[in-house]
């Protein structure tokens, strides 16, 4: 009743090649369908690696798949001397929705700052992509700095410079939570997503902040997933590990409040 459709977006991360990706999403559709899955009440996205895109949008729109996908990561670039990069005109070519920007994976492996997030952020909004902003503190900046604080500083400097308005989502993730089987409580996700709320409306505007979703990752599967979408200000998941299981992850996508 506020309107915003929950998302239930998958991220494979370093999983499947293109030939794995087309029989993946191919019984993931066969799943949903099964389930008679409304696309009008949930929104289902798939984020393979980037060799996998082409083979995605090529089988989703032969098939004319409800299912919505998008990439892992974006170059802050949009062309040039930048070797390995793709950019999100690239991305916009392939018919992606949305890209994952500054997952804890990225910020903690490949080093990216807070000023790259906002870069990728601004790059993204550029092409016409929806940015799946990242944001999470590890338990010991949980420790030292008490929950919301940390997600909340990294929010406020990836929206620096978002134009007021602009198409989001934020992605609360927990480092603790992500691939150690133990999950936030879904009132501790509902802290912190309420806070990242308030954090969108301050930078770009209440309108944004109603229609903002403010997903959950780390450790979701089909036997918490109701928890989290009962909070009011929780409006979906970002699922790893349970999003490369078919059953799991239809099930997750059929979460009953
Ligand atoms: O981006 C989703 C992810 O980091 C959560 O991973 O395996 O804990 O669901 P997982």
């Amino acid at each position: 009743t506020n309107g915003r459709v929950p998302l239930i977006a998958g991220n494979w991360k370093l999983n499947l090649d293109h030939l794995q990706s087309i029989a993946f999403v191919q019984k993931l559709a066969w799943s949903l369908k099964d389930a008679r899955l409304d696309f009008n009440d949930v929104e289902v996205a798939v984020f393979p690696p980037y060799t996998d895109l082409r083979s995605v949008q090529t089988l989703i729109s032969a098939d004319k798949l409800s299912l919505k996908f998008g990439a892992q990561d974006l170059s802050e670039h949009d062309s040039g001397a930048y070797t390995g990069e793709i950019s999100g005109q690239f991305l916009r070519a392939l018919d992606c929705s949305y890209v994952i920007i500054g997952h804890s994976e990225r910020r903690t492996l490949h080093n990216e700052t807070d000023a790259v997030v906002a870069a990728k952020t601004a790059a993204a909004l550029r092409h016409g992509l929806v940015p799946v902003i990242c944001v999470g503190e590890t338990a010991e900046d949980l420790e030292t700095h008490g929950p919301s604080a940390v997600p909340v500083s990294q929010l406020k400097v990836a929206l620096a410079t978002v134009p007021q308005g602009a198409d989001i989502v934020v992605a609360y993730e927990p480092v603790w939570a992500i691939g150690s089987g133990q999950a936030a409580t879904p009132e501790q996700a509902e802290q912190v997503c309420a806070a990242l709320r308030a954090v969108v409306a301050e930078k770009i505007g209440q309108d944004a902040a109603d229609k903002t979703r403010v997903l959950y990752g780390g450790s979701v599967k089909s036997g918490n997933i109701a928890g989290f979408m009962r909070q009011p200000n929780v409006d979906g998941a970002l699922v790893g590990g349970a999003s490369l299981d078919i059953t799991e992850f239809s099930n997750i996508a059929r979460f009953q409040k």
